[in-house]
């Protein structure tokens, strides 16, 4: 009889799993907090290793996959979930996600947690006072005048975690010393091996 080749490679032979584990960083914190830069330099600093990282960023994602909602509760949801389920594909083959959201509802967060699964929260700690003092993009001067109606920390509320696994104090400590914190977490929760050789953020 004649052997027939098999159709499938042996397990031996196939091609080895990806070693990185997939996992996803969110941001989450007020508008001005900081969540975009520390976002950029934790996208800067995985890269720098080697990974393969994908950076979400929310002002990014709503100029595509949620262009045209608005910022009600339900609108701001769906963003999120959008935003989570797009992760939770990611992580689950095996890329780090990056996410940087006003995300400001506990509820809807932890929605996407229990979805991801391997699921780092990053509380971007920030004063109202400093933000609105940072005002990065004008937006809390016009929401003050009443031009843009539910934002964020002027008339539309924002939930703080209860128990994140990372809290940076973005006007207490200095981006760098932010990004230490984080990376360090990640050591620690086992999503990076070797220490971290800080990039220079320019
Ligand atoms: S979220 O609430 O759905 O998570 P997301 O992070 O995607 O918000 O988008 C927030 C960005 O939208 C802000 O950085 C700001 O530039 C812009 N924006 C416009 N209107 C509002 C608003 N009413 N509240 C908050 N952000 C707003």
């Amino acid at each position: 009889m004649t052997e027939v080749a098999p159709r499938v490679a042996p397990a031996t032979t196939a091609a080895p799993r990806s070693e990185q584990p997939g996992f996803t960083v969110w941001f989450t914190g007020l508008p001005s907090s900081g969540k975009s830069t520390l976002a950029e330099m934790l996208f800067k600093e995985l890269e720098a290793r080697r990974m393969k990282v994908e950076l979400l960023d929310g002002d990014v994602v709503r100029t595509n996959l949620s262009k045209g909602l608005g910022y009600s509760r339900e609108d701001r949801d769906t963003n999120i979930l959008r935003i989570g389920w797009v992760a939770e594909r990611l992580t689950h083959h095996g890329v780090a996600v990056i996410v940087s959201a006003i995300s400001p509802y506990r509820a809807t967060r932890d929605q996407v947690r229990m979805q991801v699964g391997d699921f780092v929260e990053v509380f971007v700690s920030c004063p109202l006072e400093e933000c609105v003092r940072r005002d990065v993009k004008g937006l809390y001067e016009k929401a003050m005048r009443g031009e843009i109606k539910e934002f964020t920390g002027v008339s539309d509320p924002y939930e703080p975690p209860l128990n994140p696994e990372v809290i940076v104090e973005t006007d207490r400590a200095t981006p760098k010393e932010c990004m230490e914190l984080i990376l360090s977490r990640l050591r620690e929760i086992g999503y990076l091996s070797e220490p971290a050789p800080l990039t220079n953020p320019s």
